[in-house]
């Protein structure tokens, strides 16, 4: 009877104790990881530093008249030596040299002096309209529409047009490739990737503002995007961006072969260490906070580090819901991507949307400032501490200007928004909200866990 009751017992628990289970994992899901083709590390790096992603641009003669002498950042001879980092200089299809903008318009930065290919650009100012128009009449005039050089600049000049209209962000900092994409997508056939004029899908007026994730993060993910929406073959997702100035899918595969490279060059990549000093007994409690704390979404690390590419539902993170619900709200674009050219073959992308955001790896973490998928908390002492958030903060986006304490962007707070170089929290896509994991912690065992990143 006894040992009845007992067993009863134990089965009941059991049962509560499976609830209890299930109702943690609930708002929750792991990504599998897919199989990535094999490249070649250096030759990924040269093509980042030479390569033609994008094969048209402002012909070289007129760029150098235009941007004079300069010592090349990277390091690189012949044509492109002296080119601001951002271009490469690169053979149009007709012959042309032209300086053409590359990956690290959006994937390099500079912090404390040095400049860090991989770290995404936060400075960046998309507030304003593009220039395009004054492109077109330096060109024009310097070698008339009907000269090989107009032709060569031609397809990046219908691109920039395309995109106007569209890829205006509200405050300083925030990146619009999301956009770029939708609306490049739009100007595109799905089977062949040629060019159409009239958009074939309407475009909303409304960018989703991100930060652009480190490259070095992408070695431990199964997934790429905030939102986990890329799956299937990271070179192929990536090739997107030669929809910029690309003739068709011939060259979108070309570009691909070449990505394989470049991906696997930036699954080498290593974070930054960190260069202020480190308060190692208080990282040491801060590593036992973190792991009570943090772990289970963020994953451990160390000599054998664990990631569980774990996507969080809105619904229990919180966070800014406008990019997550942007795929639901409009399906036309991944629609098309997926059955577009380069969701087709062996090594294919696909786009599938989540309702929710990855909790990315936190390595290196000390230099991503500023927080969350749109950038919109300064340091990650505000991130720990939803409360002392600031609606809206303006930092000086000289990007040595940092808080060691706090880590992230000194920053000041302000009544209301002076300018676009005013983060406004208030503007949808813009939020701060969610996330409030930290705001449990003792101000205490906040201070250790910063410490801790610190290390990672
Ligand atoms: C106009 C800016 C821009 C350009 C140019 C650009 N990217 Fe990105 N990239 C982004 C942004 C922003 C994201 C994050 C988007 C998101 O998650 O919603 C991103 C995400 C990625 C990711 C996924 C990272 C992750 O952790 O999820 C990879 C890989 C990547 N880009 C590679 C490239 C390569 C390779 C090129 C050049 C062929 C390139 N990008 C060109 C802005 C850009
Ligand atoms: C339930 C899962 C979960 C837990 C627990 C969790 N996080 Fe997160 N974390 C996320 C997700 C999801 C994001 C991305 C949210 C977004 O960008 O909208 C995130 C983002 C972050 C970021 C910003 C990353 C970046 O590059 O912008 C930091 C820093 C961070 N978390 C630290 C922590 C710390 C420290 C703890 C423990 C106190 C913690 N997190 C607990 C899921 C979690």
């Amino acid at each position: 009877m006894r040992r009845a009751f007992c067993g009863l017992l134990l089965l009941l628990i059991g049962f509560f104790a499976s609830q209890f289970v299930l109702r943690e994992e609930e708002g929750y899901f792991d990504i599998p990881p897919t199989a990535q083709r094999t490249g070649d590390p250096e030759a990924g790096y040269r093509y980042l530093l030479y390569g033609d992603v994008v094969r048209s641009g402002i012909p070289l003669s007129l760029f150098q008249t235009l941007s004079g002498e300069n010592a090349d950042e990277l390091g690189r001879t012949g044509d492109s030596q002296g080119l601001p980092y951002m271009f490469n200089a690169v053979e149009a299809p007709n012959g042309v040299k032209v300086a053409a903008p590359t990956c690290l318009t959006c994937h390099a930065e500079r912090l404390n002096g040095q400049l860090i290919i991989g770290l995404g650009n936060n400075t960046s100012d998309y507030t304003q309209p593009a220039p395009s128009a004054l492109f077109d009449r330096a060109v024009e005039m310097r070698f008339g529409k009907n000269s090989p050089e107009w032709e060569a600049y031609l397809p990046f000049s219908r691109s920039q047009k395309a995109l106007a209209p569209y890829i205006r962000t509200q405050v300083r900092g925030p990146n619009p490739a999301d956009k770029i994409f939708a609306v490049l997508a739009a100007h595109r056939r799905a089977e062949d990737l040629t060019w159409i004029d009239s958009p074939q899908f309407s475009l909303p007026v409304q960018v989703v503002p991100t930060d652009v994730p480190a490259w070095w993060l992408l070695k431990k993910k199964h997934a790429l995007y905030y939102n986990a929406l890329g799956r299937g073959d990271f070179a192929r997702l990536s090739s997107a961006s030669a929809m910029l100035t690309m003739a068709d899918s011939a060259e979108a595969r070309r570009v691909d072969s070449h990505l394989v490279n470049v991906i696997a060059w930036i699954r080498t990549l290593q974070p930054p260490p960190y260069p202020f000093a480190i308060d190692t007994p208080l990282a040491a409690k801060g590593k036992m906070v973190f792991e009570k704390n943090c772990s289970k979404c963020h994953g451990t690390y160390g000599q054998q580090p664990t990631y569980p590419n774990r996507v969080v539902e809105l619904s229990r993170i919180g966070t800014d819901p406008l990019l997550a619900q942007a795929y639901q709200k409009y399906p036309e674009y991944h629609t098309w991507y997926n059955r577009s050219w380069f969701a087709q073959g062996p090594y294919k992308g696909e786009l599938r949307p989540t309702s929710g955001y990855i909790a990315p790896p936190l390595d290196g973490i000390w230099a991503t400032a500023p927080y969350l998928h749109n950038g919109s908390v300064p340091t990650v002492a505000d991130l720990l501490n939803s409360a002392q958030r600031p609606k809206y903060w303006r930092r000086s986006f000289d990007n040595s200007d940092y808080d060691p304490e706090r880590l992230g962007w000194r920053y000041r707070t302000e009544e209301k928004p002076s300018s676009p170089g005013t983060y406004d929290t208030t503007l949808p896509g813009y939020g701060n909200s969610g996330h409030t994991f930290g705001d449990r912690l003792s101000d205490e065992e906040r201070r250790a866990i910063i410490e801790y990143l610190k290390t990672l």
